[in-house]
């Protein structure tokens, strides 16, 4: 029997440093210390914790299988922990994203971002992570399409044989709460119709067609779906299975070539340029951006991160690489195009899409003044 591991990613703005840009290095201290412990007591073999921007991150590796209640109470009380520190140094939006109390076995549907897969280890299992902020679930379909169903993106569904079956996404409505399978090449323009439309339609898991093998688990909270008010994107995690019969580690980045739109930067209300940083650069500044999105790759290794001789694992910060400063100056030249046009849509997003607004205020307001034309 192959062994089988689970990688779980579960994220949550527990509270930042100067505004909603970084988190401090004492809180990502705490959550070591916190995973630490459960690595000596068994419950995960490998953890590795970082931030995208306000957002912590905890990246947990274990053989429970996903939505298993201890892992997301460890996830639950690492969160609390921090937050309870957040608020103590008075750090900004401290415990934003823990919209609920009372921890009932599952962390799904509290605040918290989860992305979780378990697999049947291969020979060898490289993985990538991906985790961004001042944006929104469906900012990843975009990428998720490209490595797996666009064939001028990803040489492998052309010329790897394993590929040429295509792949399957399950598409989550996430306005109406229900969710589709549709299967790539043959479903291509389909599915391009629906995860055109980012805000509602997000992709949330996708399989290798021809054996069902999990490639790609995508995060798809909607924060202000379950507070039924404005708090804060619901900032995205991304786990994808690369190479050996699913796209090569550099297919799997070469969409970040370039820049694209996302939804979110300021006030979760405008357009903007989506920025691939190294973990260094992981904060938002500009404008409470641009949306910036880090990268990290390891390999699975008998249910752990491989690692190194002292138990540390081994992670490559992905987009510490020159090859996407042209990636980074398009976001920057967009970013001020963006600025530009201040509160003009397509700057904006429309009403519809703006996670909060005035507009209804000052029609209120000004009922009165209107007369018929
Ligand atoms: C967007 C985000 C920030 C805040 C902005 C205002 O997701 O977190 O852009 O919306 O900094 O924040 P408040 O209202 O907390 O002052
Ligand atoms: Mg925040
Ligand atoms: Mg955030």
């Amino acid at each position: 029997m192959p062994q089988k591991t689970t990688i779980s990613l579960i994220k949550c703005d527990v509270g930042s440093l100067a505004g909603h840009h970084i988190v401090p290095k004492l809180l990502l201290e705490i959550a070591e210390k916190k995973l630490e412990e459960a690595q000596e007591n068994g419950l995960i073999n490998s953890y590795y914790v970082f931030h995208a921007g306000d957002d912590l991150e905890l990246l947990m590796v274990h053989e429970k299988g996903e939505s298993n209640p201890e892992i997301h109470q460890l996830a639950w009380d690492t969160f609390q922990e921090t937050a309870k520190k957040a608020l103590s140094l008075k750090l900004y939006g401290a415990g934003q994203d823990l919209l609920k109390t009372a921890f009932s076995g599952n962390i799904r549907g509290m605040g918290p971002g989860v992305a979780e897969m378990e697999i049947e280890e291969r020979g060898s299992d490289p993985i990538v992570v991906f985790a961004a902020d001042k944006t929104s679930g469906g900012s990843f379909n975009y990428l998720l399409f490209s490595i797996f169903a666009d064939p001028m993106n990803t040489a492998g569904l052309v010329i790897d044989p394993n590929m040429i079956g295509g792949f399957k996404f399950e598409v989550l409505d996430v306005v109406e709460n229900k969710k589709v399978v549709m299967k790539c090449p043959e479903e291509m323009y389909e599915l391009l119709a629906l995860i055109g439309s980012p805000d509602q339609f997000v992709v949330s898991r996708v399989w290798r067609a021809r054996d069902d093998l999990i490639c790609a688990v995508s995060s798809t909270t909607r924060l202000s779906l379950i507070a039924g008010r404005y708090v804060g994107k619901d900032d995205p995690v991304l786990i994808v299975r690369a190479q050996h019969g699913l796209p090569a580690v550099g297919e799997i980045l070469v969409p970040f070539l370039h820049t694209y739109f996302v939804e979110g930067w300021m006030r979760g209300s405008h357009w903007a340029p989506f920025m691939p940083v190294s973990l260094k650069h992981s904060k938002c500044t500009v404008f409470d951006g641009p949306p910036r999105v880090v990268a990290l790759g390891f390999q699975i290794s008998n249910g752990k991160i491989a690692s190194d001789d002292k138990g540390r694992p081994l992670i490559s910060d992905l987009f510490d690489d020159p090859a996407f400063d042209l990636a980074r100056r398009e976001a920057v030249d967009y970013a001020s195009i963006l600025r530009r046009m201040g509160e003009f849509e397509p700057a904006r997003l429309s009403p519809k899409l703006m996670e909060y607004t005035t507009l209804p205020v000052v029609l209120r307001r000004l009922k009165d003044r209107f007369s018929p034309v």
